[in-house]
C-alpha cells in the first residue's frame, strides 16, 4: 500500500474537488434548508462517473478503483454531505451486492443505468424494528407462481422516495432465522411498492430518506440476487462496503469543518488581532488536522484492501479495517465539528455558517450502517474470533 497518491489518483481528486467547489457548495446551504434531493448535482456528478466509480466501465462504470471511490466521496462530503451520502448509497450499497452477487444479466439490466446516473439506486435493510439487530426481519418474501410476493416496511432508507430501484431483503423461510433471509432487486414501479413516509431528521436534509411500505409487491423470479436464504451474508458483505464510504463521508466533514475554521480563525478579530493567533484557538485546529489524517489512513488502507479482493470472492474480507474506519471517522468528525463550532463562538450556532450545518449532519455517521456500538462489536468479534 502506498501512503502517496498516485498520479491519477491526483488527477480524480482535482476533479472532485472542483466539482465539488463549483457544483456542490453553491448548493449545500439551500438544499438542507429545503430538504430538496439535489436532482441536477447528482446528474452532473453522474456525468463525471461518480455514481459509479469503481464499476467496471463494461457494466457503464467510470472503471476506477475504491481508493478513487473514497477520494470523490471524501471531496464532495467536504463540502455537502447530504450528497456525499447519495452518491455513496448508489455506488455501494445498490451497484456493489450486484457486481459481487449478480448474474451477467442482472449486471446489464441494473448495474449499467444505475452507474450511469440514469436512475437511483437505494438499500432497503432496516426495519422499524430491525436497526442494529438486522436479522431479525419481519418482511417476507412468499413463492408465487413465477417469482415472490413481498410485505413489510422498510424504514430509513436513504434515497428511497426518490429511488428507481431498491436492494430488498426479505424472509423466506421464517423457520430459519436469519438464515431464513433473501436478497431482490426490486423496481420501485412494480406494483405494490409505496413510499409511506419522509423522515424530518437532524441533518442530512437532502436525501429522501423514506419508509417503504411494500405490499403484495410482485417480484420476478429472476430479481432474487444470489442464492434463496442466503440473503443476510450478502447484507452484512454489502455493509462492509459501505461503511468505507460512511468512514469518507465523515472524515469529509471534519475537512470542510477543519477548512471554514482555518478561515474563520484568520479572519475573527478579537482582543485587538485574529483569533488564530490565540493558542487556544491553535491546540483546536491542530488536533483536528491531527485526527483527520488518522483517519484518513484508517480509510485509505481499508479502500485498498477492497481493491485486493476485488469483486471476485466473498471469502476475503475486510471487515475488521471497514468497521475500524468507519468508527474511527465518525466519532473523529462528531470531535472536529464540535471543535468547529466553538472556534466560530456564537457564529458557529447559526444557519448562516456552513460549520452549524456540519455538526448537524455528521451526527448521523454514528448511526447509520451500523452504529459506533455495533462497529465495536464487530471489531471485538474480529478481534477474538467469536
Ligand atoms: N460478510 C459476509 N458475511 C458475513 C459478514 C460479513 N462481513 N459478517 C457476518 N457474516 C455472516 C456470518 O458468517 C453468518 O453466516 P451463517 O449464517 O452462514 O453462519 C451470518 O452472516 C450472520 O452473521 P452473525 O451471526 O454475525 O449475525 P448477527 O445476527 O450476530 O449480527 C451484526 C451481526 C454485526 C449485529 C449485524 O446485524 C449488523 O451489522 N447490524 C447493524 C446493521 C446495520 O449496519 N444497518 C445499517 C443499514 S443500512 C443504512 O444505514 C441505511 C442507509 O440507507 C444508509
Amino acid at each position: 500500500m502506498h501512503l502517496e497518491l498516485s498520479d491519477d489518483h491526483k488527477m480524480i481528486q482535482k476533479t472532485a474537488r472542483e466539482f465539488a467547489e463549483k457544483e456542490v457548495k453553491p448548493k449545500a446551504h439551500e438544499i438542507d434548508e429545503t430538504s430538496e434531493f439535489p436532482r441536477d448535482t447528482v446528474k452532473k456528478a453522474a456525468e463525471l462517473g461518480f455514481l459509479g466509480v469503481y464499476v467496471p466501465e463494461q457494466y457503464g462504470g467510470a472503471g476506477f478503483d475504491h481508493v478513487a471511490y473514497s477520494i470523490v466521496i471524501e471531496e464532495i462530503s467536504r463540502v455537502c454531505a447530504s450528497t456525499g451520502v447519495i452518491l455513496s448509497v448508489c455506488n455501494t450499497l445498490f451497484c456493489d451486492p450486484i457486481l459481487r452477487f449478480g448474474t451477467e444479466e442482472q449486471k446489464k439490466k441494473y448495474v449499467a443505468p444505475h452507474a450511469r446516473g440514469e436512475k437511483i439506486g437505494c438499500y432497503c435493510l432496516t426495519e422499524p424494528q430491525a436497526g442494529s439487530d438486522a436479522g431479525n426481519q419481519k418482511s417476507t418474501a412468499e413463492k408465487k407462481g413465477d417469482g415472490y410476493l413481498l410485505n413489510g416496511t422498510k424504514a430509513w432508507v436513504t434515497n428511497g422516495a426518490v429511488a428507481d430501484t431498491a436492494i430488498v431483503y426479505a424472509v423466506t423461510d421464517p423457520k430459519k432465522g436469519s438464515k431464513g433471509i433473501s436478497c431482490f432487486i426490486v423496481e420501485s414501479s412494480f406494483p405494490g411498492w409505496k413510499v409511506t413516509r419522509e423522515e424530518k431528521k437532524m441533518g442530512i436534509n437532502a436525501t429522501a430518506t423514506a419508509e417503504i411500505s411494500l405490499q403484495d409487491c410482485r417480484v420476478p423470479k429472476e430479481n432474487l440476487l444470489g442464492e434463496e436464504n442466503k440473503g443476510f451474508s450478502i447484507a452484512l458483505r454489502t455493509l462492509d462496503d459501505g461503511r468505507v464510504g460512511i468512514a469518507a463521508q465523515a472524515t469529509g466533514i471534519a475537512q470542510g469543518a477543519l477548512d471554514e475554521s482555518l478561515r474563520y480563525s484568520q479572519e475573527r478579530v478579537a482582543f485587538g488581532q485574529p483569533i488564530a493567533n490565540f493558542q487556544a484557538i491553535r491546540f483546536m485546529l491542530a488536533d483536528m488536522a491531527t485526527e483527520i489524517e488518522a483517519s484518513r489512513l484508517l480509510l485509505r488502507r481499508a479502500a485498498w484492501l477492497q481493491d485486493q479482493v476485488g469483486f471476485s470472492t466473498i471469502e476475503a474480507r475486510y471487515t475488521l479495517e471497514a468497521s475500524l474506519a468507519k468508527l474511527f471517522a465518525s466519532e473523529m468528525a462528531a470531535r472536529a465539528c464540535h471543535k468547529a463550532v466553538q472556534i466560530h463562538g456564537g457564529y458557529g450556532y447559526s444557519r448562516d455558517y456552513a460549520v452549524e450545518r456540519m455538526y448537524r449532519d455528521q451526527r448521523i455517521t454514528e448511526l447509520y450502517e451500523g452504529t459506533s456500538e455495533i462497529q465495536r462489536l464487530v471489531i471485538a468479534r474480529q478481534l477474538l474470533g467469536n
